[in-house]
C-alpha cells in the first residue's frame, strides 16, 4: 500500500515526531522534561544527527544535520536520515514532520527517505506485517510541493512493484497490462501493439528473443501530450521489457545470475513509473515511451547462436550469443523511435553484467552520442536525485568489435568493454540525439538505504527531475 503524504497546521502533543532543528535551537515549543532536555542538548552537541525521547505514547526525533559542503551530498544525507528514522518510526501509524527553523526542503526530503524506505513487496506473503507506517503529515512545506512528492513516491512504488513481480505474474501481456493500467488513470495515451501487428512491422529483433518463447510479444507505446507542452518533439524513453531471461539457448547458469532475471525488464518499469510522475504532475512536456517486450528462452523453435536476423530498419545482425538478447529488442524500438523525429532519445536497460562489474549497484553507466549538452542535463538530474551517472567512453575505436564477417553486425563485441559494444550496437539504430543508460542500479541483493532490498526504483526521480528542469 502506498504511503499517504499529508499537510498540517503544526503538531500536536500527541504526535510522534520528527523535528528538524540546528544545534542552537531551543525547544520551548515542547514541553520536554528537564532531563530530556538536558540529555538532547549532550546529544547534539556530541555531534549526534538524531536524538530520539520515547515518551509514554509517542516518540519525538530531533534531527540535527551535520554539515556538508557538496549540495546535492547534503540533501542525500537527508534523505538518508529519512531511512534511519524509519527504523524509529515505522511501527507507528503516523508521523509529523515539522521544523523549528524554517528549511522546508530539507522536510521534504526527510519525508522522500521515510516514504521511499516504508516501501514492501509484499503480494505473495501469506502474512505481511499487518503494521506499517501509512501517514506522513508535513508542516511548514506548501500543499503543491506535498502533492508532487506524493506523485513521485507513487511512481517509484509503482516502478518497484513492477520490477520486484516475477515473471510467473508478469509475462511480456502482463507488463503491457500493467503499464496500461496505470497511465489510464494519469491521463497517458496507451497504444499496445501485439504479435500480428509486430509481424506486420517486420520487427525482426523482438521476434527473434521471442522465438522461443510461448508467450506472445508486445510493443507498448505510451504518449503524454498534454496541449501546453512546450516541446513539439518529443523526448522518446526506451525501456528494455525482458520480463524474464534465461539467455536463451546460450543459457545463464542459475545462482547469481538467472535466479535475478524477473528483473530484466528493469528499463521498462522505469520508464513506466517516471511518465506516471511526469502526467501525475501534470509537467508541460510531450514525452512518449516504447516498451518493447519478451521473454528470452530457449525452446525448440528458440533462435539460435549463428542466426542472421533482419531487423525493423533492414539491417542484418548475426547472433553469436541469444544473451545478448537486450539489443535485439531495444534496436527495433530505437529504428521505431525516428518516425517520432524526437528532439532526443534516452533509453533505459539492464543490458550488460559488464556495466554493473563497472560500478556495482550504486548508480547508472551512460553513454552518448555527439549529445554532450543533453548527456550534461541527465548528469545533473542524476547528481541532484543521487542516481547517478558514470560516463564511459564511446571512442569510435569500438566500432569494429561489431562487425560481422556475414551480416551488417553482429550483436556482441570481444571480451573486454561489454558494456560500451552493447552501447555501440544500439548507436548503430540511432540518427538522432540519443543517450544511453545501462542500468545496474535497478537492483540491490542488500539494503541500500531508502531504496531497500530488491528493486531500487533507480531511475525515475532523475528522469522526473531532468524533463522537470527541462521543461
Ligand atoms: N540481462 C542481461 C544483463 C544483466 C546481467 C543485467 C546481470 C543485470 C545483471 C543481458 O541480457 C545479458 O545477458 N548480457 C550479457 C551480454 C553478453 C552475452 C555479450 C552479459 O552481460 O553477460
Ligand atoms: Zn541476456
Ligand atoms: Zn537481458
Amino acid at each position: 500500500m502506498n504511503i499517504i503524504l499529508k499537510k498540517k497546521k503544526s503538531f500536536s502533543e500527541y504526535d510522534n515526531l520528527i523535528l528538524l532543528t540546528d544545534k542552537k535551537q531551543n525547544f520551548s515549543e515542547i514541553n520536554f522534561s528537564e532531563k530530556e532536555a538536558k540529555h538532547i542538548e549532550s546529544e547534539l552537541k556530541n555531534g549526534n544527527e538524531i536524538v530520539n525521547i520515547n515518551q509514554f505514547d509517542r516518540i519525538i526525533s530531533i534531527v540535527s544535520p551535520k554539515k556538508e559542503k557538496n549540495k546535492n551530498q547534503f540533501k542525500e544525507n537527508i534523505r538518508l536520515i529519512g531511512d534511519k528514522l524509519h527504523t524509529i518510526f515505522h511501527k507507528k501509524k503516523s508521523v509529523v514532520i515539522s521544523c523549528l527553523n524554517k528549511k522546508t526542503d530539507n522536510i521534504l526530503l526527510i519525508t522522500e527517505g521515510l516514504a521511499l524506505s516504508n516501501y514492501t513487496f509484499t503480494q505473495h506473503k501469506s502474512n505481511p506485517n499487518p503494521h506499517p507506517l501509512k501517514e506522513i503529515s508535513l508542516t511548514h512545506v506548501p500543499n503543491d510541493k506535498i502533492h508532487e512528492l506524493q506523485n513521485i513516491i507513487n511512481s517509484v512504488y509503482l516502478t518497484r512493484n513492477l520490477i520486484n513481480q516475477p515473471f510467473s505474474h508478469l509475462t511480456a501481456s502482463g507488463l503491457a497490462n500493467e503499464a496500461k493500467k496505470s497511465a489510464e488513470k494519469n491521463g497517458i495515451i496507451v497504444d499496445i501493439f501485439n504479435k500480428k501487428k509486430i509481424e506486420r512491422l517486420k520487427m525482426g529483433g523482438l521476434l527473434a528473443v521471442n522465438k522461443g518463447s510461448i508467450d506472445e510479444p508486445t510493443f507498448t507505446i505510451l504518449e503524454w501530450k498534454p496541449k501546453n507542452a512546450k516541446n513539439t518533439k518529443p523526448i522518446v524513453l526506451v525501456g528494455k521489457g525482458i520480463v524474464y531471461d534465461t539467455g536463451g539457448l546460450s543459457l545463464k547458469p542459475t545462482t547469481n545470475s538467472m535466479d535475478l532475471m524477473k528483473i530484466d525488464m528493469g528499463g521498462a518499469g522505469t520508464i513506466i513509473g517516471a511518465i506516471n510522475a511526469i502526467a501525475s504532475n501534470k509537467i508541460p512536456a510531450y514525452v512518449i515511451a516504447l516498451i518493447p517486450a519478451t521473454d528470452n528462452r530457449p525452446s525448440g523453435n528458440a533462435y539460435a547462436p549463428g542466426d542472421v536476423i533482419t531487423m525493423f530498419d533492414g539491417t542484418t545482425v548475426e547472433v553469436l550469443n541469444t544473451d545478448a538478447e537486450g539489443r535485439m529488442i531495444l534496436a527495433d524500438a530505437l529504428s521505431y523511435a525516428k518516425k517520432y523525429n524526437p528532439e532526443l532519445v534516452i533509453d533505459f536497460a539492464t543490458l550488460t553484467g559488464a556495466a554493473k562489474a563497472a560500478i556495482g549497484h550504486y548508480g547508472l553507466v551512460s553513454m552518448h552520442k555527439d549529445s554532450k549538452k543533453d548527456h550534461d542535463e541527465l548528469k545533473k538530474s542524476g547528481d541532484e536525485t543521487h542516481e547517478r551517472l558514470a560516463e564511459l567512453p564511446f571512442w569510435s575505436d569500438y566500432d569494429e568489435l561489431i562487425k560481422s564477417d556475414i551480416a551488417d553486425i553482429k550483436n556482441i563485441g570481444g571480451p573486454y568493454g561489454g558494456a560500451i559494444t552493447a552501447g555501440k550496437f544500439l548507436a548503430h539504430f540511432t540518427e538522432y540525439p540519443w543517450v544511453h543508460i545501462d542500468m545496474p542500479g535497478v537492483y540491490s541483493k542488500t539494503k541500500y538505504g531508502y531504496r531497500g532490498k530488491g528493486a531500487t526504483g533507480m531511475g525515475v526521480r532523475l528522469i522526473y527531475n531532468f524533463i522537470k528542469n527541462r521543461y
